[in-house]
């Protein structure tokens, strides 16, 4: 049974879902919120760019001796490795190769730390070393975009063309945005407005959001039946999964039935739905999943030319569940190539920020939705709240260092009887948000649903939307190391400091809140915008023509 567009069969509509949508009114009534003027220091730490990828699991990026330029002008060879288990060659030893050009100033959102290439130009099929070589010349042009032409004309490659001139389009006009830097007056839109230091450059923001409700196109395939591809967990600590999932069913703006016109790929499994029916309980070995998403890789790439013409490069998966990273690295060009959109966003287990998406981890949504907000910081006794289990490798050293120990700490695993949890997260400051069995915590998006200032603790984690918000401004984060000194360093964060975070946390709210039906600039449209700007960082084109 395929979930149908009416949403009859789409079961994050109904029951608690339905609920949810009529919540959504509710949601729809927030408006523009003006927050104060920019904080030149906020701009600098950008997570996202300055995040280097550790080397066991990143491509390598050499720049080829004879030709390469420094000024970022020049092109760079990524040798793109098998990702499966953090080895850099696959079972064969041989390497994928892209050609990568730095065009820094295209770089989302403008600031550029280093090596990361801003265009993966993929060639397919993989061309050897030495046709590498000969295909530069005709690459790079003075301002380092690569133009190539295709040596053969076909409807395929026509259409493939124009959809990379449209999107080398919307390029330009957002780096065009990017530099304006707040002069010219912003966008009009009748929705909402980006605006202030919780964006890293909110015009630039706003121009690449209109330019992807114009632009882009996800064609989602179609092979495969419920429950574990086009179906997902909604009302679980896994539910933005499958909420995304079926959010994708019912698009029709942005989605395509014609994968010609597509820009990004949908691989729509979910790997939290695999888990419940083809795990083995017990078993401790996911190879039954990895072995799935293998062959639905294998049929797809067989029976389309879409998967092979990029390496997977225009493709996307999704998985909230912490097996997502794993289950991924059974094909090497799903590990290394695609856009891979999780939960678990632990760069220690191969996140790529400028590859791969961060995606919100979202539970106990309808706890929250009946009572958004929450009072000012007068209103709140409780310097910092944590409640939750006790497991993964961060929280027992939290619990150790501060369970029953200061009332402004208040630190447990269980609540007593009777005392809300909502409630006491309402009447915090700060919220702590320490990484569970995997570095995601829904207590950052809770936080940010009852206006509590959340409290990052989660080495290797990238967080979601770091592309385009700038998590320091309204948010702190801590490092596990300093978990005995969070008393001290919550304690510095003056009055004013405070109402300042507390007014960008209202701020940011939109981008958490996950409707029933997706509206402009919620959680969904805030996934679909992070793969969008991962696409934008890559152009495929064919030099090689294969098959038919
Ligand atoms: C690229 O970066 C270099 C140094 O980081 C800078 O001098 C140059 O202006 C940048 N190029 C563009 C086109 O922004
Ligand atoms: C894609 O590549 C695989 C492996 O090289 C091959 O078996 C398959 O037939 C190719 N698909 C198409 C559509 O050509
Ligand atoms: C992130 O990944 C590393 C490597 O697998 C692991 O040691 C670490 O515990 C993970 N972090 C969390 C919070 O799960």
């Amino acid at each position: 049974m395929r979930v149908s567009a009416d949403g009859t069969a789409l079961p994050c509509l109904h029951g608690h879902g339905g609920k949810a949508a009529c919540a959504l009114a509710v949601c729809v009534a927030f408006l523009t919120f003006l927050v104060v003027a920019l904080d030149p220091r906020t701009r600098a730490s950008s997570w996202l760019l300055s995040s280097s990828p550790p080397a066991v699991f990143s491509p390598t990026l050499e720049k080829p001796s004879s030709r390469g330029s420094s000024n970022g002008g020049g092109p760079l060879l990524v040798t793109s490795s098998s990702g499966a288990a953090g080895k850099k060659k696959n079972s064969n030893g041989k390497e994928v190769l892209f050609r990568a050009f730095a065009v820094n100033a295209t770089s989302w959102p403008g600031d550029v730390h280093g090596a990361t290439p801003d265009y993966v130009s993929v060639a397919a099929p993989a061309p050897s070393p030495a046709t590498q070589e000969s295909g530069l010349g005709d690459a790079a042009n003075s301002d380092g975009v690569i133009q190539v032409i295709p040596q053969i004309h076909r409807e395929r490659d026509a259409k493939l063309h124009r959809l990379e001139l449209g999107l080398a389009k919307a390029r330009s006009t957002i780096m065009e945005a990017s530099h304006n830097k707040d002069n010219r007056p912003p966008l009009t839109d009748k929705d909402y407005v980006p605006v202030g230091p919780v964006y890293r450059n909110a015009n630039a923001f706003h121009r690449s959001y209109l330019e992807m409700e114009k632009l882009f196109k996800i064609y989602v395939y179609d092979e495969g039946e419920p429950p574990i591809y086009h179906d997902g967990p909604c009302h679980n600590i896994y539910s933005t999964e499958g909420r995304f999932i079926h959010a994708m069913e019912m698009e029709n703006r942005m989605r395509t039935t014609d994968p010609g016109l597509a820009h990004v790929f949908f691989l729509p499994f979910s790997i939290a739905k695999m888990e419940k029916t083809i795990y083995v309980p017990g078993s401790h070995t996911m190879e039954p999943l990895r072995r799935t998403v293998f062959d639905y890789i294998d049929v797809l790439s067989t029976k389309h030319p879409y998967w092979n013409r990029s390496q997977g490069a225009d493709h996307f998966m999704l998985s909230c569940h912490d097996w997502g990273p794993y289950v991924s690295s059974v094909d090497g060009n799903l590990f290394s190539n695609s856009i891979r959109v999780l939960c678990n966003a632990n760069t220690s287990e191969g996140f790529i920020p400028s590859k791969d998406v961060s995606l919100p981890e979202i539970n106990h949504l309808n706890d929250f939705k009946k009572d958004i907000g929450g009072p000012s910081a007068s209103g709140r006794p409780i310097l910092a709240f944590f409640a939750g289990g006790n497991h993964g490798p961060v929280r027992p050293l939290l619990l150790k260092h501060w369970k029953g120990k200061d009332p402004d700490v208040q630190v447990s695993e269980y609540l007593p009887a009777g005392v809300s949890y909502v409630e006491t997260m309402r009447r915090s400051k700060f919220c702590l948000c320490p990484s569970g069995f995997e570095v995601a915590s829904p207590r950052v998006a809770e936080a940010i649903y009852v206006e509590c200032v959340p409290v990052v603790i989660a080495d290797d984690y990238v967080l979601p939307f770091s592309d385009v918000l700038s998590w320091p401004a309204f948010s702190l984060r801590v490092a596990v190391r300093d978990i005995p000194d969070i008393k001290r360093i919550l304690s510095a964060v003056s009055p004013r400091r405070y109402i300042r975070m507390q007014r960008r946390v209202r701020a940011v709210r939109r981008h958490f809140m996950l409707n029933g039906v997706p509206q402009r600039y919620d959680v969904f449209h805030m996934i679909l915008h992070s793969i969008w700007l991962r696409r934008l960082n890559v152009r495929i084109h064919e030099d090689h023509v294969v098959g038919d």
